[in-house]
């Protein structure tokens, strides 16, 4: 089974999926945890590239296709041999932080970044879990985290309007979407989370 995070800045994200690994752990259930863009070594020197606050003049379609670059390579070494090999991969973000950030929130269309996504697209999540969170409250979490990147540094409005993509994504692709809310307390969002997941496992 292949269960992929998506979210804002300041989501939780991360925290819930160290909270379902936990479970699943407990439960000893073979699992993966990676994240995007990275999660193997050459996709890692790729996120390098893209999350450098230095690189203000990288072009959005450059920007796409160095994600579905650093996907790809990820996709190829650690996602398809740990579904291959029956592991439950839990993935921090995948195609649809592409559609919403680049495709929605950039303006390049969620098409166009779908077909960048040929190669990295084939294997398409079981379920995505996606925790909405106000970009408000998602800001003013990362604010308190210390080094931002690239992206963190966008306007309000960028990250309104990734918002409004994922709500777009979730109608698009009902049948894998789950939506959390996340407006809440950490502990909530874990307990929210899980009972899902359990529901979702059972
Ligand atoms: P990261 O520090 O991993 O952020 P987070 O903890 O929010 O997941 O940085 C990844 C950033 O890259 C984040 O701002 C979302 C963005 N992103 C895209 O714009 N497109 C993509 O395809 C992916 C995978 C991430």
């Amino acid at each position: 089974m292949f269960i992929t995070f998506e979210g804002g800045e300041g989501s939780g994200k991360t925290s819930v999926i160290k909270a379902i690994s936990s479970l699943l752990t407990e439960k000893n259930i073979d699992h993966v945890t990676t994240r995007e863009p990275g999660g193997s070594i050459i996709a890692e020197k790729i996120r390098k590239v893209i999350l450098d606050t230095e690189n203000t003049n990288l072009s959005a379609e450059a920007e796409a296709l160095l994600f579905a670059a650093s996907r790809v390579q990820h996709l190829e070494e650690v996602i398809l041999p740990a579904l291959n090999e029956n592991k439950i991969v839990l993935c921090d973000r995948y195609l649809d932080s592409s559609l919403a950030y680049q495709g929605y929130a950039r303006g390049l269309g969620i098409e166009d970044v779908l077909k960048i996504n040929h190669y990295a697209a084939k294997s398409l999540p079981d379920y995505t879990i996606y925790i909405d969170v106000t970009p408000e409250l998602g800001l003013k979490r990362v604010s308190t985290r210390g080094a931002a990147n690239r992206l963190d540094l966008e306007t309000l409005e960028f990250h309104k309007k990734v918002r409004e993509g994922y709500l777009k994504l979730a109608e698009m692709y009902k049948d894998r979407y789950i939506i959390i809310d996340g407006d809440c307390d950490l502990e909530t969002l874990i307990e929210r989370t899980l009972k899902k997941i359990k529901a979702v496992l059972a």
